[in-house]
């Protein structure tokens, strides 16, 4: 049997900007449970998002809009009991930040205080670089996010790659330049050209993260449940299946099932047995009665 693995030591923005410096990608994949956090923890990942992506994959609504805050944080908890060394970042859901800085910091508070979150991410630029800045201020580390920004789908015209022309590259480009200038820890950029990322990201000194957004960011994010096919849903053009997770599971499940109609199991390890002696006197009360 081998060794158990070494703890890790616990990821800082620091030993990200370490990376960055160095070239070396920065690796963040989602998790919204405490079993897909341990799986993340094991794969030695740097960054955790509880995604509001959780909307679709874990809750079933059809976009990330109507999640809640109330949802978002039960998630997050779970997420925050499985993990150890990987920074935890926490997605303000829709509705929850944008009206004014008091409520973007009342919300980004209960992320960090109750979820135990090392950052918060928020979407867009425009009103959120404001936001952005004022719990920066108040001291939570922020991840910003443009390009495609789910929360706002519908404005950009549906989940359409951003930044496909010139002046709108331009544009997803101020965006970020504009949340850094807020003090932004990090940035993750969707579903826009690679030759958008590979522009931006030499203008940047923070860490950039990717996803949809070509090889030049600074490293890349995917969804736990698009990685590993565990989502019966359509996977946008940027996601690439490591494994095949839904299949089997219901190869599992149907063999559990068949199992169970052949009387196959549960077979006799799986139960509890009664000492030989006890069971002849429970036969014997039996039948005295
Ligand atoms: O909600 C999410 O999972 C995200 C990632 C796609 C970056 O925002």
């Amino acid at each position: 049997m081998s060794a158990p693995a070494a703890p890790r030591t616990r990821v800082t923005l620091g030993a990200l900007a370490a990376k960055k410096g160095a070239g070396e990608p920065l690796v963040m994949v989602t998790a919204y449970d405490y079993p897909s956090a341990q799986i993340a923890e094991a794969a030695g990942v740097d960054l955790v998002l509880v995604g509001d992506s959780a909307a679709m994959t874990v809750l079933g609504y059809d976009s990330t809009v109507p999640v809640t805050i109330d949802e978002m944080l039960m998630l997050t908890k779970a997420v925050r009991r499985g993990l150890a060394a990987p920074l935890l970042v926490g997605d303000l859901p829709f509705g929850s930040y944008e009206a004014s800085d008091a409520l973007a910091l009342e919300t980004a508070q209960r992320f960090i205080k109750e979820a135990g979150c090392d950052l918060v991410k928020i979407e867009r630029g425009g009103t959120t670089v404001n936001r952005a800045r004022a719990l920066v201020q108040a001291g939570i580390p922020v991840v910003g996010h443009v390009g495609l920004t789910p929360q706002t789908a519908t404005a950009l015209g549906g989940y359409h790659a951003q930044g496909r022309t010139a002046e709108a590259a331009l544009a997803v480009i101020d965006d970020a330049l504009a949340l850094q200038d807020a003090g932004c820890a990090m940035l993750v950029i969707e579903a826009v050209p690679s030759e958008v990322t590979a522009a931006l990201v030499p203008l940047l000194d923070i860490p950039v993260i990717g996803i949809g957004a070509g090889v030049a960011a600074d490293g890349q994010v995917l969804v736990f449940h698009d990685l590993l096919g565990l989502y019966d849903g359509g996977a946008a053009k940027f996601v690439k299946r490591y494994a095949d997770m839904r299949s089997a599971a219901i190869d599992g499940v149907e063999r559990y099932a068949s199992e169970v109609r052949e009387r196959v199991y549960p077979a006799a390890e799986h139960g509890y047995a009664m000492p030989e002696d006890e069971a002849a006197r429970l036969k014997g009360l039996l039948a005295g009665r």
